[in-house]
């Protein structure tokens, strides 16, 4: 602490000194016109603010966070929103996979290098949840989430229309059965407010995650982003961060092992996205807490899928809201003894508390313990010669007559190989075949894009296969589906056992036994991988060069090797 500050609250070490250097972080504020009293020891709130046109899942961001600022004002904190970058996941190229650990290294150092007590975190689309938790944890200052909430129904011919049933008409397109001028009448009737996609896709999906780690007010996953309830919560939640900072409610006391437990369970009885796996991985290996990829299968084997929503159902957010939310599936798992329901959450009170009075106000979307969707659920964690780190499979969102299946491989060498030859009648393939894609992971693409669901061939379409067993190094977007194993590592690029791969290879995928296995002598993979040679690295300066020289495998979690950890909320040596 420098000689010219008060002991108190971090913030204090700026604010509350009597020289020179007081004054001066003291009047360049009040040049917004805040009044003296807000140095006088009151907790500063920073509002991280990913709002951004350029990710339209945010784009009501600015107005939610005045909710926020309401809430922090009414508690008496002083509110200080920020902007971080922010990766929207529609539009950014090559993926927004590539920016997350960027953006969050903007929170880490924005969170310390500011006169900041506790923060509210204002995150939504896929990757600005993971890359805020990120950021902030290796701060460890009292934070709580605000989500963006998801987009109203989408709604066409007067039907529900979600993004699993636009895979569905892209696939009727090239099939023939639909035209292009269906396509432009249903691009509108899909996305009919802003908000995040409103089936459980990876956004909802980390909404969830939050709530179930504690780290929201109740609700948070599921209110609409444009109801008039998302904004009570914000504001609420402006009310709580404030009491958090004086209660001195740090990240680290709701981050434990056993809120990391609930949140992998609550993944699996919602059907949450396979990315699910390498962002928490991600947030627990900043919050030091172990979380092994083998803890997403062995933690949620029990636990059955509850919840009829797209992709494994038919429902979309807004009615999971209408029936409960997500306090609901809570309050069940605890009663059933399947959550900790004792771990302390962002409100002060345990997670079995905040969601003690929840009712189910529709059955049908969700289900219970006692009864369920789907006896099964949740992610399986396959090991075996092809992929010694890990890999994984939905096995919810499959066929399950290809979960035990043995056929020859297809080899994609890349994307572009990809794109170029799977609607290529003369490709040789069946629908026994494996189709296998290379160079997708988090190095070799880079960034890890979600190219995990392959396309059906088109002749396969046309002779009405609707799943087929793919492979990759991949991650697949929340809204997929099929017999996808994704995440293999280590990737091609990093030389996993996936490089060396060749059409033709016998494979086998036996989900019940969690092994996926090249079936080529142990000598002759040896020797395959011997005569390997790395591609050359895909960018030579910049962010870029850092990713890729830097990036974890799919089953650490994809972070750059030197974010992993936390260094806390000293505050740096004063420039003046
Ligand atoms: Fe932003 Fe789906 S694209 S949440
Ligand atoms: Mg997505």
């Amino acid at each position: 602490m420098s000689d010219d500050s008060k002991p108190g609250l971090r913030s204090q070490q700026w604010f509350g000194g009597k020289g020179p250097k007081g004054f001066v972080h003291r009047s360049w504020v009040r040049s917004r016109g805040v009044p003296g009293d807000h140095f006088d020891g009151r907790p500063v709130i920073g509002i991280c603010n990913t709002w951004s046109e350029l990710t339209p899942c945010n784009s009501h961001f600015r107005e939610l966070a005045q909710h926020v600022r309401e809430g922090i004002l009414e508690a008496g904190g002083v509110p200080m929103e920020f902007p971080v970058t922010s990766p929207g996941e529609t539009l950014t190229r090559p993926t927004a996979m590539l920016l997350r650990n960027l953006c969050s290294m903007d929170v880490e150092e924005t969170l310390r290098a500011n006169p900041i007590d506790g923060v509210v975190l204002m995150m939504g689309c896929d990757k600005t949840t993971p890359a805020l938790l990120m950021g902030a944890a290796s701060v460890n200052l009292p934070a709580i989430g605000v989500s963006a909430g998801p987009m109203l129904n989408g709604s066409w011919r007067g039907k529900p229309f979600g993004i699993r049933d636009a895979w569905h008409l892209g696939d009727d397109v090239r099939g023939g059965r639909a035209t292009l001028a269906d396509v432009e009448e249903a691009e509108s009737c899909i996305n009919r407010s802003h908000g995040v996609c409103n089936v459980m896709g990876t956004a909802s999906t980390m909404a969830a995650i939050v709530e179930a780690l504690g780290l929201s007010l109740p609700n948070n996953a599921t209110i609409p982003a444009v109801d008039a309830r998302r904004k009570v919560l914000a504001r609420l939640t402006g009310r709580r961060i404030v009491e958090m900072v004086r209660e001195g409610q740090t990240m680290d006391r709701v981050l434990t092992r056993q809120a990391f437990e609930n949140a992998v369970r609550v993944n699996a009885a919602i059907g949450g996205s396979t990315n699910a796996v390498i962002h928490l991985t991600a947030v627990a290996r900043r919050m030091e807490v172990p979380l092994d990829i083998t803890d997403w299968d062995e933690l949620a084997r029990d636990i059955p899928t509850l919840l009829n929503i797209q992709p494994s159902g038919s429902y979309l957010m807004q009615d999971f809201h209408e029936a409960g939310g997500l306090p609901v599936i809570i309050r069940d798992l605890c009663e059933a003894g399947l959550l900790h329901g004792d771990a302390i959450t962002a409100t002060g009170k345990s997670l079995a508390e905040n969601n003690a009075a929840a009712r189910c106000l529709n059955p049908d979307v969700i289900w219970s313990v006692a009864r369920p969707f789907k006896s099964h659920s949740g992610i399986a964690v396959l090991k075996g010669n092809l992929c010694p780190q890990g890999a994984v499979i939905k096995p919810s969102a499959a066929d399950p007559r290809l979960l035990r299946h043995r056929g020859p491989a297809v080899v994609f060498a890349d994307q572009e190989d990809l794109l170029t030859r799977v609607d290529d009648p003369a490709l040789e393939i069946t629908a026994d075949s494996v189709m296998v894609l290379k160079n997708c992971g988090p190095r070799g693409f880079p960034g890890m894009p979600e190219l995990g669901m392959m396309p059906i061939p088109a002749k396969l379409l046309a002779a009405g296969v609707k799943d087929i067993v793919r492979i990759s190094d991949a991650r697949m977007s929340g809204t997929s589906f099929g017999a996808v194993v994704l995440h293999v590592s280590p990737e091609a690029a990093a030389g996993g056992a996936l490089a060396v791969v060749r059409d033709g290879d016998m494979i086998e995928l036996d989900v019940a036994a969690r092994r996926l296995d090249l079936l080529i002598p142990a000598a002759e993979l040896e020797q395959r991988l011997a005569d390997w040679h790395a591609p050359a690295p895909k960018a030579g300066r910049g962010y870029v060069k850092l990713y890729v020289d830097t990036v974890n495998q799919a089953h650490d979690g994809c972070d750059l090797d030197f974010l992993v950890g936390m260094t806390g909320s000293e505050v740096p040596a004063n420039q003046h």
